[in-house]
C-alpha cells in the first residue's frame, strides 16, 4: 500500500534512501531547513556525487512521487512515517553530535498530528531511541501516538544507490507489531525479495550498525598490520589476503591493504563506539586498537614517500587521488588529507590530481596546485604517489610516466600497479605488503 513519507535531511543517507523509497512506490517528501540545497534539488541539482543517484531522483520526480520542501513543519504533518536522516558528526569528546537529531526530534513532537511512525536512519549511539521518544513525548501536547523505529542504513559512499535497492538484509528495530508492519510495507518490494528483515528491539538495532562498521574497520586495521608485518619478512599480503578470504567465515572483503580507511563514517563511528564502551565500563580493547592502527598507517605512508623521495623540502611531488575511496567527491577524513598535510609541511611543492575531489580538498589546502590530469601532475615530478584506486590510475601507461617525471619514484598506497612491471620499467618504488616493493631498487 503507497504510504506518504517524509525524510528529514537531504545528505548521503536522506537523499539516496528518500529517493529509494519513492522507487518502491511511496510518496516521499525530502525536507531540509537548507533552503540553498532545497532549492537546488527542486531545480534538479545534486549536491553531491553519487553515481545513479540523479537518475533515480529524475524518475521519481517525473513520476510526482518524489519532491521537496523546506517546510520541515509540514512535510511531519503530512506524513504517516517520518525518517530521520540529519547528519551525527563526531564532536571533540568523540562522541556523535546529536544537535540535529534533537533539534527534529522537537519538531516532529510539536508537529504530532495523528499516529505516526518516527524511524531513525541516522547511525546513532546505542540510547538514542529512548532519548527521541522522550524528546517527542516533551513537546507534544495532544493525545496523538507514535512509534518509534531504528532503522540503520549500510549504504557505502559510491554505491549508495544500487545498496539501497539491492541490500543484504534490511533492520528494524521496534517494539511494536504495528510498526514492524509498516515498515515491512514500506520496504515491501524487497520483503517480495526475500531480502532478509530483521525484527529486532531498538537498542539492538543501534548496536548492529555500530558493531557492523566497526568490525570492518577492525578488518582493515588488521589486513594492513599484517600487510606490514609482510614488508618485515618479504610477503606478500595479496596472496595471503586471498588464500584467508577461500575460508568462508573469513570472507574476502574488506581486506584489502592500503593507506588506512577514511570517509565520513568508520572514523567517527569506531570513536563513538569506544567512547560508549568505555563509559559503560566494558571497553573494546580491539577497536581501540584498531583507531590507532588507522591513524598510524596513514602516517606510514608519509614515511615511505619520504624515504623514498629523500626528504620532501623544495620537492615536486605528485599525488594521484584525493577521495578516501573511489566513485566519490568525499575528501573526510581521507589519508590524502594526512599525506597533504605533511608534505605541505615539509615544504613539498605539490601538484594534486583527482577525477573529481579536487574541488573538496581545495577548501582544506587552497595552496595546493590543482591539475586536471595525472600527465600534468607527475610533470616534472620528483616522486608520485597514488592516494585512490580511480580506474584510470590502475592502467597507466609505466613508460609515459617514467617518460614525464623527472625522477622516478612511486609510492602505490593502492596496490594497484604490478611491482614486477614497476620493476622491470626502472622504477624506484614502494606499496604496502608486496615483494619487490623494495626501496633499494
Ligand atoms: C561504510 C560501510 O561500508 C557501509 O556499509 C556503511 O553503511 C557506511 O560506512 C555508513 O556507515 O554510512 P563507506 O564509508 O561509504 O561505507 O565506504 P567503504 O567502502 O566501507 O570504505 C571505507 C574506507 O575503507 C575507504 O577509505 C576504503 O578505501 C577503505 N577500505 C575498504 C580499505 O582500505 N580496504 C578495504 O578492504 C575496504
Amino acid at each position: 500500500m503507497m504510504k506518504q513519507i517524509t525524510f528529514i535531511g537531504t545528505g548521503y543517507v536522506g537523499l539516496v534512501s528518500g529517493a529509494g523509497i519513492s522507487d518502491f512506490g511511496h510518496k516521499v517528501v525530502c525536507a531540509d531547513i537548507d533552503d540553498k540545497k532545497i532549492d537546488a534539488l527542486q531545480n534538479g541539482e545534486i549536491p553531491i556525487y553519487e553515481p545513479g543517484l540523479k537518475e533515480i531522483v529524475d524518475r521519481n520526480v517525473n513520476a510526482g512521487r518524489l519532491s521537496f520542501t523546506s517546510d520541515v513543519d509540514g512535510a511531519i504533518q503530512a506524513a504517516e512515517v517520518i525518517f530521520i536522516a540529519v547528519g551525527t558528526p563526531q564532536s571533540d569528546n568523540g562522541e556523535a553530535d546529536l544537535s540535529a537529531v534533537k533539534a527534529v526530534a522537537k519538531t516532529i513532537g510539536r508537529n504530532l498530528n495523528g499516529y505516526k511512525i518516527v524511524c531513525t536512519k541516522s547511525t546513532v549511539p546505542i540510547g538514542t531511541g529512548e532519548m527521541v521518544r522522550s524528546i517527542i513525548d516533551g513537546e507534544n501536547t495532544t493525545e496523538n501516538q507514535f512509534d518509534y523505529v531504528s532503522n540503520p542504513e549500510f549504504l557505502r559512499e559510491g554505491s549508495a544507490v544500487k545498496d539501497f535497492l539491492w541490500p543484504d538484509r534490511v533492520v528494524i528495530g521496534t517494539e511494536t507489531e504495528k510498526a514492524f508492519d509498516i515498515l515491512k510495507d514500506v520496504y515491501r518490494p524487497l520483503y517480495i525479495n526475500e531480502t532478509p528483515m530483521i525484527h529486532t528491539n531498538v537498542k539492538t538495532a543501534e548496536m548492529i550498525k555500530y558493531a557492523s562498521n566497526a568490525f570492518l574497520a577492525l578488518k582493515i586495521s588488521y589486513i594492513n598490520e599484517i600487510a606490514n608485518l609482510c614488508e618485515a619478512v618479504d610477503a606478500d599480503v595479496h596472496i595471503v589476503a586471498k588464500t584467508m578470504g577461500i575460508d568462508g567465515r573469513i570472507s574476502p572483503k574488506f581486506l584489502h591493504p592500503g593507506p588506512g580507511y577514511g570517509g565520513s563514517c568508520f572514523p567517527k563511528d569506531t570513536h563513538a563506539l569506544a567512547t560508549i564502551a568505555e563509559k559503560e565500563g566494558s571497553p573494546l580493547k580491539t577497536i581501540e586498537a584498531a583507531i590507532v592502527t588507522n591513524d598510524s598507517q596513514k602516517v606510514r605512508m608519509v614515511n615511505k614517500l619520504r624515504t623514498l623521495t629523500g626528504g620532501f623540502k623544495g620537492k615536486t611531488i605528485a599525488v594521484l587521488g584525493l577521495a578516501f575511496k573511489p566513485q566519490t567527491d568525499d575528501v573526510r577524513e581521507s589519508a590524502s588529507v594526512t599525506m597533504l598535510e605533511f608534505l605541505t609541511e615539509e615544504g613539498a611543492n605539490v601538484n594534486a590530481y583527482d577525477p573529481i575531489a579536487a574541488e573538496n580538498m581545495k577548501q582544506k589546502f587552497p595552496n595546493v596546485t590543482y591539475v586536471p590530469s595525472w600527465e600534468e601532475a607527475v610533470s616534472n615530478a620528483d616522486g608520485m604517489v597514488i592516494m585512490t584506486e580511480w580506474n584510470e590510475f590502475r592502467g597507466l601507461n609505466l613508460d609515459t610516466l617514467k617518460s614525464l617525471m623527472k625522477t622516478p619514484t612511486v609510492l602505490d598506497t593502492r596496490n594497484i600497479l604490478s611491482p614486477t612491471a614497476l620493476k622491470k620499467a626502472g622504477f624506484m618504488f614502494d606499496n604496502v605488503g608486496r615483494p619487490n616493493g623494495s626501496k633499494t631498487l
